[in-house]
């Protein structure tokens, strides 16, 4: 793309250059855009494209990266680390050594792929002095920011509206061809369209982390837990993407939903020649949980104490701190949820057991349990989302609404929310959604924030609409609105005002009476010992497993899950349903078949993704622990509902076998080898 040169040396979007220079970084990684009509680009051959490359020393893993006579490939990154998180509370060594029992274990994960339905696709256009991005994206007002700085624009020049999204679970939190469409538009005054082949999504776009782990638990004679250590590190890959925010998460919520009085837990993101890992539904902890939960099942068994049992008499209760020092007050329904699932877990037991009593050994029935806690939003620092509703002359009530739905369901939710505050029916609603040139800024559809926090912006912004209508009206907070076409009919005691919208003025979009509503999550900052509030409100929940394990092949099938989520409060139970079945699929894939090596598993059919067939039945209960902050008292479960899901899974295969399974996909191979070791050990 020869107009490139015009910019001289393109700004890159946060560390990641739009396209590498000189030297490339990973495999996938951008040099150049080619731009043609269709049949052109059809036509291209990128194996003619005038490249010459030189091959320089590649790191591809944590060890490679970590050794000591590693190269530094990274300027300004000594040893390769990107980032390290740190969490600090009592003393865990002295306790560790005075422990009655302790459990430890190293577990390591995989790189795992989004494969979303839809891959990237976007176009752009030249509108006046700007251009308009039209794409699949969870961040559309990031996307506006780093736009702009890419092409050296003010952000207002740079308009970004987010089509229907086919799936976004973190993999669409980074630019992938924004730029590149936005700038080809710039240059060419002309539109531009890109859409990438799966083979490109899979080979060039995020991963979720593989994570290597080193942690150790220990608790008291009567099995109250007493200490952990814990020690991550992340392959984050050639840029920092979401590592940074992977790398704070994992050691404030790698001690589970359970009370420690002492903790100590580390974590480095290290930069690696490979694709960037970055964002993925729970931003590490799922990898988390698999360390912490196997290792309380450990702890349990040493303790002959029922693993449910167990679980719930050091359930993370209100009044005690987390990990961070943090005293939730409210809504943290964990014990909640492992009572919720009593009946499944003895039901699963009994099972098990009499499968196991009635067969030849040959196939093993199990029952796992692993729970999960989540803070809903950014880490420590502010996370605003700012919602407007508005009257028009006709009596039409719109919600602006810039927070994308990608598939979980918030354009239902945030329009429930504003007609139950607006005390109207639903269908009364007019929805313009996600549009950096018409709605507000709702921030990223990210971290399990939408519900929580651009809900109570919505409250918020219904409020404001009820209390403009009232103040128009001169009538009292505790009047009655009426919307009645173009007609507000606002009834304070015996007195009834009219209010005729068509005689107020408009604005631009044609609105005569609006209400806007922001909310920020209160949170703190950590200090050194990551001591701090990096959250309002946590979610909780608990699954539990069901698996059949054939002993001779090694392969696993998932017969049940019990899902019992703490969502604060339902503000569409389908929709919830729909996020646990959804992130026990993703959790499933993670614990069984899914692993992207890079170079090597660029399609669906040499990478693994669950099917109906591998889907079981889901049962999901729902505990209301009501958020005070919340909108109604709800909060989110986009990402809990996948974190506790591939540790309960694992367990399963632990109780099935008596094997510990330390190395994710459970793939059948890696099965059948723990079984064998396990035998020749005994
Ligand atoms: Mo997510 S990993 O916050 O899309």
């Amino acid at each position: 793309m020869p107009g490139a040169n015009a910019f001289g040396v393109l700004p890159g979007f946060r560390d990641q250059p739009v396209f590498a220079e000189t030297r490339v970084r990973f495999r996938g990684e951008a040099i150049a855009a080619v731009i043609g009509d269709a049949a052109t680009i059809e036509r291209f051959d990128s194996n003619h494209f005038p490249v010459t490359w030189l091959e320089l020393p590649a790191l591809l893993s944590i060890d490679d990266a970590l050794a000591e006579d590693a190269p530094q490939l990274f300027d300004g990154r000594p040893g390769n680390v990107l980032v390290r998180g740190y969490v600090r509370r009592g003393d865990p060594d002295v306790a560790l050594a005075g422990a009655a029992h302790t459990a430890e274990g190293d577990f390591e994960t995989a790189f795992v792929e989004h494969a979303y339905i839809e891959p990237e696709a976007g176009f752009a256009r030249r509108v006046g002095d700007g251009v308009e991005v039209h794409v699949t994206t969870q961040t559309p007002y990031m996307d506006r920011d780093e736009v702009a700085a890419v092409l050296g624009l003010a952000k207002e020049r740079v308009r970004i509206v987010p089509t229907a999204c086919g799936g976004g679970f973190g993999g669409k939190l980074d630019m992938s061809l924004q730029p590149f469409v936005a700038l080809a538009a710039w240059l060419l005054d002309r539109p531009v369209r890109c859409l990438y082949s799966r083979v490109e999504s899979m080979a060039t776009t995020t991963k979720r982390h593989p994570a290597r782990i080193r942690a150790r638990v220990g608790a008291d004679a009567d099995g109250r837990l007493s200490a952990m250590t814990f020690d991550g590190d992340f392959n984050t890959g050639a840029y920092a993407s979401w590592g940074p925010t992977v790398a704070n998460r994992v050691p404030v919520h790698c001690s589970g939903p359970y009370f420690w009085p002492s903790i100590e837990a580390r974590s480095r993101a290290v930069l690696t020649n490979i694709v960037p890992a970055g964002a993925f539904r729970g931003f590490g902890t799922p990898q988390a949980a698999i360390a912490t939960e196997a290792l309380l099942d450990e702890l349990a068994d040493k303790l002959g104490q029922d693993r449910l049992a167990f679980r719930l008499k050091n359930a993370l209760r209100p009044g005690q701190p987390t990990a961070t020092g943090q005293v939730l007050e409210a809504s943290a329904g964990m014990a909640a949820c492992l009572e919720a699932l009593r009946g499944a877990w003895h039901a699963g037991r009994t099972a098990a057991l009499s499968h196991n009593a009635a067969t030849d050994g040959r196939t093993r029935r199990g029952v796992g349990i692993a729970s999960m806690w989540y803070g809903c939003g950014n880490t420590s620092i502010s996370n605003p989302s700012t919602m407007r509703v508005a009257l028009k002359a006709d009596g039409t009530l719109v919600l602006y609404q810039g927070a994308v739905d990608i598939g979980q369901g918030s354009n239902t939710v945030l329009a429930q929310i504003c007609a139950e505050t607006l005390g109207v029916p639903l269908d009364r609603l007019t929805l313009v959604t996600g549009d950096t040139a018409r709605t507000p800024d709702a921030g990223k559809t990210s971290a399990s924030r939408q519900t929580f926090v651009s809900g109570r912006a919505t409250q918020r912004a219904a409020e404001a609409l009820r209390a403009a209508i009232l103040r128009r009206a001169n009538a009292g907070d505790a009047a009655a609105i009426v919307f009645d076409g173009a007609q507000v009919r606002v009834r304070d005691g015996e007195v009834v005002r009219q209010i005729d919208l068509a005689t107020l003025p408009v604005n631009d979009e044609g609105d005569v009476l609006a209400g806007e509503g922001t909310f920020d999550p209160p949170t703190s900052p950590l200090d050194e010992n990551g001591q701090g509030i990096p959250y309002a409100t946590y979610a909780f929940g608990a699954q539990v497993a069901e698996v059949l394990v054939d002993v001779d092949l090694g392969t696993v099938k998932v017969l049940r899950v019990t899902a019992a989520h703490d969502v604060g409060q339902a503000i569409n139970p389908m929709l919830i349903e729909g996020q646990v079945e959804g992130g026990i699929a993703q959790g499933i894939g993670m614990a069984l078949m899914e692993e992207w090596v890079p170079g090597r598993t660029d399609n669906l059919h040499d990478y693994l993704i669950p099917t109906v067939g591998d889907v079981p039945a889901i049962e999901t209960i729902l505990i209301e622990d009501k958020e005070p902050l919340g909108p109604f008292g709800a909060k989110g479960v986009g990402e809990p509902a996948l974190i506790p899901t591939a540790a309960a899974i694992l367990n399963a295969i632990r109780d099935a076998t008596g094997v510990t399974i330390r190395r994710v996909p459970a793939t059948p191979d890696r099965v059948r080898a723990a079984i064998l070791a396990a035998r020749a050990e005994r």
